[in-house]
C-alpha cells in the first residue's frame, strides 16, 4: 500500500496508555510486581519495560497511532520459553495481551486492548535458509527486510508483501498477498510449518502432518489461536536470475477514464494480464500541480522485452512520467514505486484504512472514486494526504490452489482496494474522511463480483461483519477451532472469532 504524500509525517513519540481509574485487581502496579518478581526465569531482566522508559516506547511503537492498543508493560521476548512464561503469566493475572511482530497491524479492533501486556517478538529475528531443501525458517518477529538478503544470497526468492517493513508472520497468518502470488500463490500457501505457543502455554508444531486442523486455521485467521515463534516456508529458485522489470508511471487527471477502462479490461481476465505482472494504481493529490493524479507501478518477473509486451496497453496511454528499471528481487520493495517504501514505512502516523476485495475491477467504480476523491481534496485541504490504492495482483496460482486448503476465503480476488485515510494531529477532517471511505467501499463492494462486501482480514478496518472477513462458509470450522485452541479468547484483539457459529 502507498502513502505517497506522507512527507509531512510527524514522528510523535508513542503515547503510553493513560491509566484509567477502572484498572482491576491486576492493575499496572500488580502487573509490574508480578513481572519483576525474582526467579521468574526470564532470559534477561532487560526484556521488561514500562511506560515512561525509552525501551518501552521502542517496544510498542506502531505504524499507525489511530485507535491504538495501550499497554502497562512490555516483554521483549528473546526465546520461546519467554513467550511461554509471558502467555502463562498474562493468562493467570487475567491481564489482556497482544503479541506483536512488525507492529503494522492497523485494524481498529486492536484498540480494544487497553492497559494490556505487550509481548514484543521483534528480537525473534533468526533467518536460516536450507538451500538444498529449498526451505527457510524465520523467527516470529522477522520483517520482510530482514530475510531478503540472506535468501537472495542463497540464490532463492519467495512471494512477499509490497513493503519492506511489515512482520512476515503477521502478514502470512492473514493470507499474504503480493506481486509474486500469480506464480507462487499466497505467502500462506508457502508456509510448511510453524511452532505455536498456545493459549494454555504449550509449544506445538503445526503443519499438514501435525495438528493439521490448526494449520488450516492459522493460514487466514492466524491471529486468533496462539503465538508463532518460528515459521518454515517453501522458497523458490530465482526467475530470470532474480531480475525484475519495474516501471513507475504518472498519469494526469485528464487520463482517468482511459486509464481505468484499460486496467479493468486487463485485470478482468481477458488474457492480457500475465501471472508474472503486478500493477499497483494509486490515486493521490499532487501538491506541486495541485491536481489529483494516478501514480502507478508495474513490476514483471522477467526481462524487459517480455515485460513491455505485458505492459503495452497501459504504456499506450502515454503517461506523463515513466521510469523503466531492472531491479533485483531483493530490492523489489525498496527500489520500485518511486522508492517511497522508506516514507510509507515511517511509524507513528495517523492512518485509518478501509478495504474491499474485488473479484472484478469495475472501471465505473474506479472513475467515480477518482471524481469523489478529487471533490474531497478540493473541499478538505487537510485531507490531501488521503489516497486510494488498487493492488492488482495476478490471481492465477492463488485460484489454482484449492479453496479448502486454508482458512483464507477470498482466493478469487484480482484487485484489493485500500482507501487510506490520513491527516495531521489536531485536524478535524476525520469525520469527512470516514464518510468518504465508507461511500467508496460500498461502491466498490457493489461491483466487486462478490455477493457482499468481502475484506482481507489483514486489510480490515474492524467495522465489518464477521462474515465479510472470514466468510459464512469458513466460520463454522473456524469457530470450532477457536473453541478447541482458545476457549477463553485470549487472542481477542484482531477481528476475534467466536467460539460458536452460527
Ligand atoms: C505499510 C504496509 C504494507 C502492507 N503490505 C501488505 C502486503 O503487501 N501484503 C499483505 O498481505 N499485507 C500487507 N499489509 C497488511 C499486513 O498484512 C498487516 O498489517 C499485518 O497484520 C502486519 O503484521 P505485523 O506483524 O507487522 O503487525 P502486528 O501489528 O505486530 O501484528 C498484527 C497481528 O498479527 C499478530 N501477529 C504478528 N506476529 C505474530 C506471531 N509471530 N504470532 C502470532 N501472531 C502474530 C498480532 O498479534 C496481531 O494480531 C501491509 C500493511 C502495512 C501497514
Ligand atoms: C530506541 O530506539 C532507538 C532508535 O532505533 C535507538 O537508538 C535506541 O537505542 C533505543 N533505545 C532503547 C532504550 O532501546
Ligand atoms: C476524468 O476524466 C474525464 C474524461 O477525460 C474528465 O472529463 C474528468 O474531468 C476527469 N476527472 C477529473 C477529476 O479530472
Ligand atoms: C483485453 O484488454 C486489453 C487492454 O485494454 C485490450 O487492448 C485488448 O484488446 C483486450 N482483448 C480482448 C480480447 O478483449
Ligand atoms: C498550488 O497551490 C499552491 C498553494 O495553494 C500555490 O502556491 C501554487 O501556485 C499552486 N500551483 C499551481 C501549479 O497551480
Ligand atoms: C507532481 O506534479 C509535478 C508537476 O506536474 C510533476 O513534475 C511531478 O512529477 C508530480 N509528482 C508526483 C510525485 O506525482
Ligand atoms: C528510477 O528508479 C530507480 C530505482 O529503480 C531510481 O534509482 C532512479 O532514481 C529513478 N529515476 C527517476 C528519474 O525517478
Amino acid at each position: 500500500m502507498s502513502f505517497y504524500l506522507f512527507s509531512s509525517v510527524i514522528c510523535l513519540l508513542f503515547a503510553p496508555g493513560g491509566f484509567s481509574a477502572a484498572v482491576g485487581p491486576s492493575g499496572p502496579m500488580n502487573v509490574k510486581a508480578a513481572l519483576t518478581k525474582p526467579n521468574m526465569g526470564w532470559t534477561s531482566p532487560n526484556i521488561l519495560s514500562f511506560p515512561g522508559q525509552q525501551s518501552f516506547a521502542n517496544a510498542t511503537e506502531r505504524w499507525t497511532v489511530f485507535d491504538p492498543p495501550t499497554y502497562s508493560a512490555s516483554i521483549t521476548v528473546r526465546s520461546e520459553s519467554d513467550v511461554v512464561k509471558a502467555v502463562n503469566i498474562a493468562r493467570d493475572l487475567k491481564v489482556p495481551f497482544l503479541a506483536t511482530g512488525g507492529r503494522h497491524g492497523y485494524g481498529t479492533t486492536l484498540g480494544r486492548l487497553q492497559n494490556g501486556i505487550s509481548i514484543d517478538l521483534s528480537l525473534l529475528k533468526s533467518v536460516s535458509v536450507n538451500k538444498d531443501a529449498r526451505t527457510m525458517t524465520i523467527g516470529g518477529g522477522v520483517r520482510f527486510r530482514d530475510m531478503v538478503d540472506p535468501l537472495f544470497a542463497a540464490g532463492l526468492q519467495i512471494q512477499t508483501g509490497t513493503c519492506s517493513c511489515p512482520g512476515m508472520v503477521g502478514v502470512t497468518i492473514g493470507a499474504g498477498i503480493g506481486r509474486l502470488q500469480g506464480v507462487y500463490g499466497l505467502l500462506s500457501d508457502a508456509l510448511i510449518s510453524a511452532t505455536v505457543v498456545t493459549a494454555s502455554g504449550k509449544v506445538i508444531q503445526v503443519s499438514e502432518n501435525s495438528h493439521s486442523d490448526l494449520f488450516w486455521g492459522i493460514r487466514g485467521a492466524g491471529a486468533n489461536f496462539g503465538v508463532i515463534t518460528s515459521a518454515t516456508y517453501r522458497v523458490q529458485p530465482l526467475i530470470n536470475d532474480g531480475i525484475f522489470t519495474s516501471i513507475d508511471l504518472i498519469f494526469p487527471a485528464s487520463k482517468n477514464v482511459s486509464y481505468f477502462n484499460t486496467i479493468a479490461s486487463m485485470v478482468n481476465g481477458n488474457g492480457t494480464f500475465p501471472a508474472k505482472l503486478a500493477l499497483i494504481s494509486n490515486v493521490l493529490y499532487n501538491t506541486t500541480s495541485n491536481q489529483t493524479e494516478i501514480v502507478a507501478n508495474m513490476a514483471y518477473a522477467g526481462p524487459q522485452d517480455e515485460a513491455l509486451r505485458a505492459m503495452a496497453p497501459v504504456l499506450a496511454l502515454q503517461p506523463v512520467f515513466t521510469n523503466l528499471t531492472s531491479v533485483s528481487w531483493k530490492n523489489l520493495n525498496t527500489a520500485t514505486s518511486f522508492g517511497l517504501d522508506a516514507v510509507i514505512c515511517e511509524p507513528n502516523g495517523i492512518r485509518s484504512i478501509y478495504s474491499a476485495a474485488l473479484r472484478t475491477l469495475s472501471a465505473e467504480s474506479s472513475i467515480s472514486a477518482f471524481e469523489k476523491l478529487s471533490d474531497f481534496y478540493a473541499k478538505y485541504p487537510e485531507g490531501r494526504g488521503t489516497a486510494i490504492s488498487l493492488e492488482s495482483f495476478p490471481p492465477q496460482k492463488v485460484r489454482e490452489i484449492a479453496d479448502s486448503s486454508s482458512a483464507y476465503p477470498w482466493r478469487q480476488t484480482a484487485t484489493y482496494l485500500l482507501v487510506e485515510l490520513s491527516w495531521q494531529p489536531g485536524s478535524t477532517v476525520g469525520d469527512a474522511s470516514k464518510a468518504l471511505a465508507l461511500d467508496l467501499r460500498k461502491d466498490f463492494a457493489a461491483t466487486s463480483g462478490y455477493p457482499d462486501l468481502s475484506v482481507y482480514v489483514n486489510y480490515a478496518h474492524g467495522d465489518e461483519k464477521l462474515e465479510q472477513i472470514y466468510s459464512a462458509e469458513k466460520l463454522p470450522r473456524l469457530a470450532a477451532l477457536k473453541k478447541t485452541w482458545d476457549p477463553e479468547n485470549l487472542f481477542a484483539f484482531n477481528n476475534p472469532l467466536p467460539t460458536h457459529y452460527p
